[in-house]
């Protein structure tokens, strides 16, 4: 499974303790059956993360994260699966499998990975020493131009690529194997000469691109004068690279989350961007590396704080992209604000032009979603003419209505009466009287289901609880006899089906390895758990309750059935033999 067996994890897991595991990081406090402590992954004053010793997961009340000792080292260590169980395996001194184990295709696969790491890693080393060579006096300058002092200079580790054909021939002498170097990105071969190896940032300053590991993964390179090239040229994905996972920066920020903890994160778009920040202080600032957010880097931005500052240039583009990105982000649940800068500026420019205080007034003035798609309107009229105020308040207006709340919404129309001289009293008038525009259907609010069928979903997640929980009262419950509708909870009942067959013992963390993490049908079950909702007579009686309720559903969906095929039948012997068993049923439910 994932790459190492299933007999080795389950050997890992059962060395390992997960309330030694968490206490390495955080401060556990002993409570009842659980232990407690702030959260980890959500910022928090009073503690609603728990650990569970018996059945080895966590799961925190506040943000819904949680699972077991794997996946805790991988979000706090922002490593993946594999790296999250060789951690583990060493903290519990079991040696990791064999290589022998693996097939010929994974010992290549980690040999290739291995190699390119290296030659980026070599890479990296030799234009840095470029840089300090006596040979770079256009890069330096250039580097001075830019204001950077020696020692962000020495932080980023920036350097310079003189020609294109020194580095290749660099790292053959140095033993790497041809295609290897190829395979990594930080040579291409020539298209003018058929098979000749050429540097890919020839010429370039050099921004290398490091991982959460501290890998070197790619670079970024920029010209030093106005040429028709692209300005930024980054090192082309490989197998180590995916530019839309990775976020400039990750490495000094998750050095600065280990050694202070961070209250938010600044997003940029650009290295030079991330670099001015850093240098003004402002330390804790990842950059997208272009203007399109994706998924991937937000979450990976969201595993290291939960509000982020969107801080994208002031020009059109750079604001549409902060847009995109806030959606994004909030989508994966971070609280994200936008960082409004002046007309055309980047950090870079506010920085230089308005110093550390003028980059920082423009961050306490960071604004949610509606107020920066209301300040991007703004900017597009002129509101000393009444057609265009006009325009204005209507395109305000219909920004304001997206937003929910009620009280944010009166906020916000303050704001645009003072904007625009007109009363707070008809504009309100005019937001409600604003046709309704039917939003796709994908974006409305579910339909709350009816009570009965909430009811029946209640009672589906209590059984199971009891059950994986091991409820004296459900210990010799049939799951069989109960139908499970919502696909979740059917896959964690037909877990605990084959983990009887088998006779082997049904835990909770093992689901961990079916569903995410963040599945809301398990976490609920999870939240049950807690406390003492699955013990004593209470909870006896409740399931028995729940037990019933389901039975009562599916005698009550057969009654619908069976009179639907009494009105349609016409024979009139089957009609009577059909009322009978309505009848048999109707007495049933009675007695439920
Ligand atoms: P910008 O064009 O905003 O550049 O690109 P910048 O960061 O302000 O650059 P300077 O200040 O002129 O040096 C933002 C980011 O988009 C990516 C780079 O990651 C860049 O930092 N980009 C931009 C490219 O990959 N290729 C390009 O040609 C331009
Ligand atoms: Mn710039």
């Amino acid at each position: 499974m994932k790459g190492f067996d299933t007999e080795f994890l389950q050997q890992l897991k059962s060395k390992i303790d997960i309330v030694d595991v968490i206490s390495s990081y955080v401060s556990l406090e002993k409570k009842g059956m659980n232990y407690w402590a702030c959260c980890p992954f959500h910022h928090e004053k009073t503690p609603s993360f728990s650990v569970n010793s018996v059945d080895q997961y966590y799961h925190c009340f506040g943000c819904g994260a949680s699972g077991d000792a794997i996946t805790f080292v991988r979000k706090m260590e922002t490593v993946d699966f594999m790296d999250a169980v060789k951690i583990l395996a060493e903290r519990a001194k079991i040696p990791l499998p064999d290589l022998n184990f693996d097939s010929e295709k994974t010992i290549e696969q980690k040999r290739k990975r291995d190699a390119i790491l290296k030659i980026l890693r070599a890479s990296a080393r030799f234009y840095l020493n470029n840089l300090n060579s006596g040979h770079a006096d256009a890069h330096i300058d250039y580097i001075l131009s830019r204001k950077l002092s020696s020692s962000t200079v020495r932080k980023f580790g920036l350097g310079a690529s003189l020609d294109f054909k020194t580095l290749p021939q660099y790292l053959l002498d140095q033993g790497f194997r041809r295609e290897d170097i190829l395979d990594s990105g930080a040579v291409v071969e020539s298209d003018r000469h058929a098979g000749r190896l050429i540097d890919a940032q020839g010429g370039r300053l050099i921004f290398p691109i490091i991982n959460a590991l501290d890998d070197v993964v790619a670079f970024g390179g920029r010209v030093l004068e106005k040429t028709d090239f692209a300005k930024y040229k980054n090192t082309r994905e490989t197998s180590v690279f995916n530019k839309s996972k990775n976020l400039y920066n990750i490495n000094l920020l998750k050095k600065q989350k280990k050694a202070t903890g961070l209250k938010n994160i600044i997003m940029v778009e650009g290295y030079m961007d991330t670099i001015s920040l850093y240098q003004a202080g402002f330390t804790n600032v990842v950059a997208s590396m272009g203007t399109a957010l994706t998924k991937e880097q937000a979450r990976l931005a969201k595993r290291y704080a939960d509000e982020i500052l969107i801080s994208y240039d002031g020009d059109f583009a750079g604001q549409k992209g902060a847009i995109r990105g806030l959606e994004i982000l909030r989508d994966e649940g971070a609280s994200v604000r936008v960082v409004s800068l002046p007309e055309g500026l980047d950090p870079d420019d506010v920085v230089k032009k308005y110093g550390n205080d003028g980059y920082r007034k423009c961050l306490d003035s960071a604004m949610p979603l509606t107020d920066f798609k209301l300040e991007v309107a703004g900017r597009g009229y002129d509101l000393s003419k009444t057609e265009e105020r006009r325009a204005y308040i209507a395109e305000a207006l219909r920004i304001i209505r997206e937003e929910e709340s009620v009280s944010v919404r009166e906020d916000l129309l303050k704001t645009l009466r003072d904007k625009t001289g007109v009363t707070y009293e008809s504009l309100k008038r005019d937001l409600d009287n604003l046709p309704a525009e039917t939003p796709p259907a994908q974006d409305r609010e579910p339909v709350r289901r009816e009570d009965g069928a909430d009811r029946n979903v209640k009672a589906c997640r209590f059984i199971l609880a009891s059950v994986l929980f091991g409820a004296k009262y459900a210990k010799n419950f049939d799951l069989s006899s109960v139908r499970f509708d919502n696909p979740v909870h059917n896959t964690i009942a037909d877990y605990i089906a084959d983990r009887r067959k088998r006779e082997e013992k049904v835990r909770a963390s093992d689901l961990f390895e079916i569903f995410d993490e963040k599945t809301p049908e398990l976490s609920e079950i999870l939240d049950l758990s807690l406390g003492d909702n699955l013990e004593g007579e209470r909870a006896a009686r409740y399931f028995s309750d729940c037990v019933k309720t389901l039975g009562r559903q599916k005698i009550e969906e057969e009654l619908k059935k069976l009179s639907a095929e009494c009105d349609a039948q016409t024979d009139l012997a089957e009609k009577k033999r059909i009322t009978r068993r309505i009848l048999e049923l109707t007495i049933q439910l009675k007695n439920f």
